[in-house]
């Protein structure tokens, strides 16, 4: 049994998301029991490669591909029923299995509505280059209706057929006018919509249930639980580059609002971080390649978004940054990705400290005008040629390669314990 999950798991990002949690996820859930994920919806992109064949889930746990685990849906998720059932579908087709016993939806789940989607993609088509950037699944409009409240629709309300009618109604009646004289979009059809969702209620009956409490009861049976983080810390709502963020609390502070759960569920957090930066969309990103080097990472990491495809933004490793998210979510173990891919640079940069406004500054500040104007300071050290993708034992890699890793751990202040040196689950180093 992997030690990491004793005392329960969260394995969550400390750089911009696309860390490759998925990998790491679906490598710790051989020995897990349950595996729930909290946050985020549609937006998030986890990808998983077994005997050679890719598989990439957007709402499903990773867990799923794992026989004997139950997998969860917390009440943190936005769920666009159309996703999840394509989804599902897809993987049954593939021949895994999904059924109520491995799958639970909690009923406090909100959904992500059309006019979630149509007014995301209105807004960020009017903002042009000023957007947010967003993957337009809907995401951070239905996080709006959660908060508002009576503007929402949760998994629950599925399971009710007359008061979702007059819900859908009322609520899609209102949006039609407000986005009409906001984007002059096209109306939503009211009663097309009720149906949609009606059907969706009837096929996810079976599979919604108390996700809080199986948790909670899971726990108290020391079975072991893992935390499936989406995003990252530094995409967080509160935590993150705001306004260049997502609409969740992604970082690992809400796993416990994002379930149910009491914090003293969970007792190892291991963060996942590129042996790099890449960050998809706008924002601040000091360490950015907009060159050579960021080409040469982009194609060697494959870095094109999984739920957009969208050429992601590759840069060098931002020390500053993960060690923010780090302290951030009490991290106890890391696990560096994507190590594979610097093979064959000459020389490797690790951002240290910045300089704003002519001062040198060493602590992270999720501030947009701090760090606009955030200039890195680098360290150098030497780079490593050959192929790594077939090391099993971290004395096998380059002593370059081990050089990096080591500078990174006293960097970011905490161990790693795990080196991913391919996509494959065999292509891990445990430390
Ligand atoms: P939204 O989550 O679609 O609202 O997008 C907000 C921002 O978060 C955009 O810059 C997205 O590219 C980014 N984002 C959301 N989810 C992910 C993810 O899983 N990986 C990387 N970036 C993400």
């Amino acid at each position: 049994m992997n030690y990491l999950l004793e005392g329960n798991a969260a394995v969550v990002g400390l750089q911009w998301g696309d860390e490759g949690k998925g990998k790491i996820v679906d490598y710790l859930a051989e020995n897990a029991e349950v595996v729930a994920r909290y946050c985020g919806g549609a937006n998030a992109g986890h990808s998983v490669r077994i005997n050679g064949v890719k598989y990439a889930t957007h709402l499903l746990p990773v867990g799923i591909f794992r026989p004997n685990v139950v997998n969860c849906i917390g009440n943190g998720v936005v769920l666009d029923p159309a996703v999840l059932f394509h989804e599902i579908d897809e993987f049954l087709k593939l021949g895994v299995p999904i059924s109520p016993a491995n799958l639970k939806v909690s009923y406090k789940a909100h959904l992500v509505m059309p006019h979630h989607m149509q007014e995301d993609a209105a807004r960020e088509n009017k903002a042009g280059a000023g957007g947010i950037g967003t993957t337009k699944r809907g995401i951070g409009p239905t996080y709006a209706d959660k908060m508002q409240r009576t503007t929402a629709i949760r998994v629950a309300d599925l399971l009710h057929e007359d008061k979702l009618k007059s819900r859908v109604e009322r609520i899609v009646v209102d949006r039609n006018k407000q986005l009409a004289a906001m984007y002059d979009s096209p109306p939503i059809d009211w009663k097309a919509t009720y149906g949609l969702y009606r059907d969706y209620g009837r096929r996810i009956a079976p599979f919604v249930d108390d996700v809080g409490q199986i948790l909670i009861d899971a726990a108290r049976e020391r079975k072991r639980i893992l935390f499936e983080g989406a995003h990252a810390a530094l995409l967080d709502v509160d935590h993150g580059t705001y306004p260049y963020v997502t609409s969740s609390s992604c970082s690992a502070l809400g796993i416990f609002s994002g379930c149910g759960v009491p914090p003293a569920i969970v007792r190892n957090y291991i963060g996942i971080m590129k042996a790099y930066s890449t960050r998809v969309g706008g924002g601040p990103f000091p360490t950015e390649q907009d060159n050579d080097t960021g080409n040469y990472i982009r194609e060697r990491g494959n870095e094109y978004g999984t739920t957009t495809r969208r050429p992601r933004r590759c840069g060098w490793f931002d020390a500053v940054a993960v060690k923010y998210s780090v302290a951030l979510q009490g991290i106890t173990a890391i696990a560096i990705t994507l190590l594979d891919v610097l093979s064959g640079l000459d020389h490797l940069q690790i951002c240290t400290g910045y300089r704003v406004n002519g001062q040198r500054v060493d602590l992270f500040r999720a501030d947009m005008d701090v760090l606009e104007d955030a200039q890195p300071i680098y360290e150098t050290l030497p780079g490593w040629r050959g192929n790594i993708t077939t090391c099993r034992r971290f004395e096998e890699l380059p002593r370059e390669a081990q050089q990096y890793v080591k500078r990174l751990e006293t960097l970011v202040g905490a161990p790693i314990k795990i080196v991913s040196v391919g996509p494959d689950r065999s292509a891990t180093i445990m430390r």
